[in-house]
């Protein structure tokens, strides 16, 4: 998968959006890792929930270009990076400022992915619209994924896939439970050793 040009961004926007980092990366090399599954479903509809600088979603627009892309962030600044991300690209995406997932009341998605605020912190120092929600992730740095987690059987379409990135601190086996109350089967597409952080990226579908 192609990595999107990004040298449109001013640096100094970064104080206010999330970078992108070895986990942004990690669930790009995940998608390009599942691309021939993602085609063979011929997804209509991505949609990226938290989507910071928009280089994931607009990543997986570039690889399935008949897809209409969708992303959400809390942080409005994060929306506007988004969708110049995609423009710069010549991606088709609608950038939404909106809580994780909460706006969208009929509409249903192929594809699912999320980069969470992961970080294991207080549970008052997660919830905010700021570069800190970019990682603040409150108890197990959980309190937000959990959120989603409700929400992916109202979202996703029967056919439709998930995409989590999470650490081990986040105890991904819990997740796994929670997901397979709903009828979600998983598996673990692509794990990393970045310094003592292990990522990994898990994928739930029926
Ligand atoms: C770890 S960053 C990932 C950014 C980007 N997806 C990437 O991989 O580079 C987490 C993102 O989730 C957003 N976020 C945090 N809480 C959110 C919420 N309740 N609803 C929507 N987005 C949220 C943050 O603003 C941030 O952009």
């Amino acid at each position: 998968m192609e990595t999107p040009y990004q040298n449109h961004i001013d640096k100094a926007d970064f104080d206010f959006v999330y970078e992108p980092a070895e986990d942004s990366f990690l669930l790009i090399d995940a998608l390009e890792k599942d691309l021939e599954y993602l085609q063979l479903r011929k997804p209509t509809f991505c949609l990226e929930v938290g989507s910071g600088s928009g280089v994931v979603i607009t990543a997986l627009g570039m690889a399935l270009p008949k897809a209409l892309c969708f992303s959400t962030d809390i942080n409005l600044k994060a929306c506007n990076m988004t969708k110049s991300t995609a423009i710069r690209n010549n991606v088709l995406l609608d950038s939404i400022n909106m809580d994780l997932a909460t706006g969208f009341v009929h509409h249903k998605f192929d594809v699912v992915i999320f980069n969470p605020p992961y970080v294991v912190t207080e549970t008052n120092e997660c919830g905010g619209c700021g570069i800190e929600a970019s990682w603040a992730g409150g108890v197990k740095g959980r309190e937000i994924t959990d959120r989603l987690l409700h929400m992916i059987p109202k979202i996703l379409t029967p056919n439709g896939t998930f995409y989590l990135l999470l650490i081990e601190d986040n105890i991904p086996l819990e997740v796994v439970q929670i997901m397979s109350t709903y009828n979600y089967k998983s598996e673990t597409v692509i794990t990393r050793k970045v310094r003592n952080e292990q990522q990994l990226v898990l994928k739930f579908y029926r």
